[in-house]
């Protein structure tokens, strides 16, 4: 971006945040990235949220104003960004598998919602997880329950860490077989890509959308909102992968 900025990582634990944000406050700092399990621990550093991280229940990114810190999230937006450039296909009233209850969950069904889709089910390992996620209608099933609800058309969206590395070999759920056309499948996971479940779901027939574009769009939409500039997505897609 022809910038001199410098982005560098840092480990911090929830009980460290407190002193690290005092510690970088100050006209130097574009922006904090955060990542689990700072998310929610944020909330209590900052005076001001936007809608999305209000709504999702998650800060992913934070700017200092001169005066106080004011947390954000990019996870929703990006996820949509990256569907909508990979994918480009209608979201509103299509029948949603969502795999998975934990915080990247949270974001999808707040990209989803905003879409107005169809029928929502939530699978996950521990259904009294997915509770507090439902909305009236939609469903909290069994991972077992997978196969019997997948119908054509359908989108799917794998929100788990099942089938990261080094545990390559894992799947959350198994497609059936033939799989029914048209469905879209999603995994979050970046790191293989694609993942065993994403790489069968192509070979079925599906469309498939692995997790770097959705990496890729929440950074740029934090880049956004810190500085107003926008990067190239394109760029940043290149390097991640160079360096998975
Ligand atoms: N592409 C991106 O930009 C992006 C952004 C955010 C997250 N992610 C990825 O999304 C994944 C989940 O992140 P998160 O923040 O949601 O984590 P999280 O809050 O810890 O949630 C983990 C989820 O995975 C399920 N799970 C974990 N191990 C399992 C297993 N062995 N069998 C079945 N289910 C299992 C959990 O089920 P239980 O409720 O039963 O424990 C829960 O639903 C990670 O791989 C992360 O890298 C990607």
């Amino acid at each position: 971006m022809g910038q001199a900025w410098t982005f560098a990582k840092r480990e911090v634990s929830p009980d460290q945040l407190g002193r690290v944000l005092a510690e970088l406050a100050g006209p130097d700092l574009l922006g904090i990235n955060l990542t689990l399990p700072l998310k929610q621990a944020a909330f209590q550093f900052v005076s001001q949220v936007t809608p999305e991280a209000e709504q999702i229940g998650a800060i992913n990114c934070l700017r200092w104003t001169g005066q106080h810190w004011e947390g954000h999230n990019s996870d929703a937006t990006g996820w949509l960004d990256s569907f909508e450039e990979e994918i480009g296909l209608p979201l509103q009233g299509r029948k949603t598998l969502v795999i998975g209850a934990g915080g990247a969950c949270r974001a999808i069904l707040a990209a989803l919602r905003r879409q107005q889709i169809g029928p929502l089910a939530i699978f996950n390992r521990t259904p009294e997880r997915s509770q507090s996620l439902l909305r009236p209608g939609d469903l909290s099933l069994r991972l077992d329950d997978f196969a019997s609800h997948l119908e054509a058309d359908c989108l799917v969206v794998q929100t788990t860490s099942v089938g990261m590395w080094p545990h390559t070999e894992s799947s959350p759920v198994e497609w059936p077989q033939p799989l029914p056309p048209g469905v879209i499948a999603c995994d979050l996971v970046y790191n293989p890509s694609p993942t065993r479940w994403l790489a069968q779901a192509d070979q079925g027939g599906a469309r498939t959308l692995d997790g770097c574009g959705m990496l890729v769009h929440q950074a740029v939409r934090a880049i956004e909102w810190w500085s107003g500039l926008r990067p190239d997505p394109a760029c940043m897609l290149r390097a991640l992968k160079d360096s998975l």
